[in-house]
């Protein structure tokens, strides 16, 4: 108790507790996977003030989708809550892991809504983080993607955001981080967790408004399998969707950004970072697109 309070006392003296960012953590599969917790510890470990909010089974493939969130007919994953448990529930040992029982995009607003006020001292969350998601979420997937629909959620709500979606990942409980840290999925999700941090870190730093508004990032991770630490992968600016009529922003020498698909497909471990307009879940245009290449240049590099 004294040394927390004695570190806080000097953070605040030195003005650095201004500089704390806010997060909710969401994603689409559930708020026990392994991905989220492993996600969860890297951002705390790397000074950020986090609240998890998750839904309570997986929801993967449900886009968009909204209800009110209701009391479990069915346990939560990996047995996590009983049946009966209310609508709404967290952790009594830990209270910022939250699980919600109904879509993605409810999980995200009421980190947005309710948690982050009761967590953040009133304040609104500085950024949503959504996944990383098990699995790819390329092209036309991003559509039905539960991943991208919270994010979205949290972009359309004023509160910038982003997606993260991983190759290397099963749909498996926290508990295998301890249980099995050396299996390749395990390993995954630090390697993964280190990168989203890497992003976040640039682009929490950057000038505020820290995305524009009604916009949000789709970044896909490539397999791990020949990629094994962080410090293998690179990040590429692409496009969600093939269309060569539209002029992008010009970098690496053009004018025409490539596919997250193609990317993530070729050798070199790059990750891709998709510029996309949170209600059509579409590309953006060229001069928003500059916005995040701006933002992100000392981390992009050309797949080309
Ligand atoms: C709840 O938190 C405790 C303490 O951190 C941890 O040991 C336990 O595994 C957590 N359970 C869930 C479902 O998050
Ligand atoms: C998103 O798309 C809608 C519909 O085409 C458009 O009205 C809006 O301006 C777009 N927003 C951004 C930020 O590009």
């Amino acid at each position: 108790m004294f040394s927390s309070a004695a570190i806080l006392f000097v953070l605040a003296s030195f003005g650095l507790a201004q500089t704390t960012k806010n997060l909710v953590l969401t994603n689409d599969d559930g708020w026990a996977v392994a991905q989220i917790r492993a996600q969860n510890d890297a951002l705390n470990a790397a000074g950020y003030n986090v609240v998890l909010s998750c839904p309570a089974v997986d929801k993967s493939g449900t886009g968009s989708s909204t209800a009110t969130p209701t009391v479990l007919k069915t346990p939560c994953e990996f047995n996590t809550c009983p049946t009966g448990s209310p609508a709404t529930g967290f952790n009594a040992s830990d209270t910022r892991l939250n699980y919600v029982n109904a879509f993605p995009v409810d999980a995200a607003r009421f980190g947005i809504e309710t948690l982050a006020p009761k967590f953040f001292s009133g304040s609104k969350p500085d950024f949503v983080v959504s996944g990383p998601n098990v699995g790819n979420n390329l092209g036309s997937t991003v559509l039905i993607s539960g991943t991208v629909g919270a994010a979205s959620e949290a972009a359309l709500e004023g509160i910038p955001s982003a997606a993260f979606s991983a190759a290397t990942a099963s749909q498996v409980s926290y508990t295998t981080l301890t249980s099995s840290p050396t299996s390749a999925d395990s390993k995954a999700t630090v390697i993964y967790s280190s990168l989203s941090v890497q992003l976040l870190n640039v682009l929490l730093a950057s000038s505020t408004p820290i995305l524009p508004a009604g916009i949000s990032l789709n970044v896909n991770y490539p397999s791990t399998s020949s990629c094994t630490s962080a410090s293998a992968f690179k990040f590429v600016l692409t496009r969600i969707n093939s269309d060569p009529g539209a002029t992008d922003v010009e970098t690496c020498g053009t004018t025409h950004l490539p596919t997250e698909s193609s990317v993530i497909a070729k050798s070199g471990c790059f990750a891709t970072v998709s510029v996309f307009n949170a209600s059509t879940k579409g590309d953006v245009n060229a001069a928003t697109q500059g916005i995040v290449l701006a933002k992100l240049t000392s981390i992009l590099t050309c797949s080309n």
